[in-house]
């Protein structure tokens, strides 16, 4: 199969996860809008729903710049946590999902302000396909880590120490990538984790590490799209 098909099967796949998920959005729900590309078509299904009057009274809580940004492009109204602090429903994507529904997110850079909305909802609703599952984290992907720029050599030191190699993640034209908050990514590549709760104990310990992209006990609900059909699973 040429890779255009491919990314035009995988973009079909994406968006049935987004449509199963957005089927357990009702009118008048606060609803998490997450990062990403599959997230994206989350947020289109939305528009069409408001568009068609099939939904009312949503407000979005946006979970970067970025999503805010396509959001108001397409019509969502949106609110803050500081104006509802309970989100109903929070779709989001993910990088890495496990058999226990422990997650690694944050490819897009946005995982501190996806963990604070994911733990501020009622239920977290990851959406994803299929190629995103793994037996274990880290199999296919580094974890991000967010860092403040003062003293980074030392963190970079303490997370390789911790058995990772580290890469500062850098945008196309070579300078570091800037999280929303102007923070750095650490891109840490631990391979297949035997124990995530211990990495990531160890990288909450640390000051100068902001967060990390591991999210262990926060899935309510994963919907995966794969050409067999949509699985549900809830935890
Ligand atoms: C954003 O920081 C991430 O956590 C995304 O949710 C994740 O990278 C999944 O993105 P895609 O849906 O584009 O693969």
């Amino acid at each position: 199969m040429r890779q255009s098909e491919l990314m035009q099967d995988i973009g079909v796949l994406k968006r049935q996860a987004a449509e199963a998920a957005v089927a357990h959005v009702e009118s008048g729900m606060i609803v998490g809008l997450g990062a990403g590309s599959t997230a994206l078509k989350a947020l289109e299904c939305i528009a069409e729903r408001l568009m068609a009057g099939r939904l009312t009274d949503i407000l979005g809580v946006p979970c970067s710049e970025q999503v805010a940004e396509d959001a108001s492009r397409l019509g969502i109204p949106l609110t803050t946590l500081a104006c509802h602090p309970r989100v109903d429903l929070t779709i989001d994507g993910a990088d890495e999902v496990d058999p226990q529904l422990r997650l690694i997110k944050g490819g897009g850079g946005a995982l501190l302000r996806e963990k604070i909305v994911a733990q501020a909802s009622d239920r977290e609703m990851i959406i994803v396909d299929e190629r995103k599952l793994s037996d274990r984290l880290g199999m296919q992907w580094a974890l991000p880590v967010e860092a403040i720029s003062f003293g980074l050599r030392a963190q970079i030191d303490y997370i390789e120490r911790l058995g990772a190699t580290v890469q500062v993640r850098t945008v196309p034209e070579g300078s570091p990538f800037r999280t929303d908050s102007g923070n750095l990514i650490l891109d840490c590549q631990f391979g297949p984790m035997e124990d995530p709760d211990s990495i990531a104990g160890a990288l909450e310990s640390r000051a100068g590490i902001v967060e990390h992209g591991l999210f262990l006990d926060l899935a309510t609900d994963l919907i995966v799209a794969s050409p067999s059909g949509i699985e549900h699973r809830t935890r």
